[in-house]
């Protein structure tokens, strides 16, 4: 391909991207006077990252909160926060009352998640959709680590008449990064540790408000100011209640202690 061919296929935005961030790159190499083995040590890391499927990992430790912040506009609603790299579309649309698909034997307490969705004006949404992900109380997530069934701990529901929900889960654990592959190793190199604090995703959708992707925190969490990510917003931390004893949850009794949390979600009107 000739460049007049390239630049005439190549969408605008793309190239004006494209050449920024090769200036950029261009810029650190002359400041910091990179060499030829360091650059082919550079490029080597990244035909790592790519083998081994940590391409989306990598993006999302280093620059996913850049992406995050730059598309959040703040006018009322709920914050948004980084979608990460282990969303899978098209999870199983739930039945009520609302339980993310589990195993018997699954790691972590029980949790009652509930709330509300509500428009910028304080309307509730009727039939708001929720998508929600979250790893175990291993800090496994399905899809990414072996042994776990597709769209474990994945689901879709919808707020009720009054704009309500609640959905019971496990309780996840911090989640640590994979310290095996490449980016574990560029992080130990950097003297980073590999957690995040445990956290739940959340996707909210109705017609007519812009949708949102957002995560939820548990205060307390002893990674919640080290993320390794550093995507944790003050917004978005909720207290985790232990509840002793025998509990009515998600109108199935349970018998044995198990942990709620709440949060009220608001959506920003679409322009
Ligand atoms: C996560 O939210 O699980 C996540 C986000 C960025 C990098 C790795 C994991
Ligand atoms: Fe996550």
């Amino acid at each position: 391909m000739t460049t007049d061919q390239a630049t005439q296929t190549l969408n605008p935005r793309v190239a004006e991207v494209f050449l920024d961030v090769v200036g950029s790159v261009a810029d650190v190499i002359r400041t910091r006077r990179v060499t030829f083995q360091e650059f082919r040590e550079a490029i080597g890391f990244l035909e790592d990252v790519v083998k081994e499927g940590e391409l989306p990992l990598l993006m999302d430790v280093f620059l996913g909160v850049a992406v995050d912040d730059v598309n959040y506009s703040a006018n009322g609603g709920t914050e948004s926060n980084l979608e990460g790299p282990f969303y899978i579309p098209d999870a199983p649309i739930l039945q009520a009352p609302y339980a993310l698909p589990r195993r018997d034997n699954e790691p972590g307490e029980t949790l009652l998640i509930s709330g509300t969705v509500a428009g910028l004006d304080g309307r509730p949404l009727v039939g708001a959709m929720l998508d929600v992900w979250q790893a175990n109380g291993a800090g496994e997530y399905s899809h990414f680590h072996p042994g776990v069934p597709d769209f474990n701990l994945r689901g879709r529901f919808s707020t009720d008449s009054e704009g309500r929900f609640e959905v019971r889960t496990v309780v996840p654990s911090a989640y640590e990064i994979p310290k095996d592959g490449p980016t574990g190793r560029l992080l130990a190199a950097l003297g980073r540790h590999f957690f995040r604090p445990s956290h739940l995703h959340f996707k909210l959708s109705h017609p007519g408000y812009n949708p949102l992707t957002t995560q939820i925190y548990f205060e307390g969490d002893e990674y919640l100011r080290s993320d390794v990510v550093g995507a944790v917003k003050d917004a978005l931390v909720v207290k985790l209640q232990m509840h002793e004893g025998a509990g009515d949850l998600a109108r199935a009794a349970v018998d044995r202690p198990f942990y709620a949390c709440s949060y009220n979600f608001v959506l920003q009107p679409q322009a």
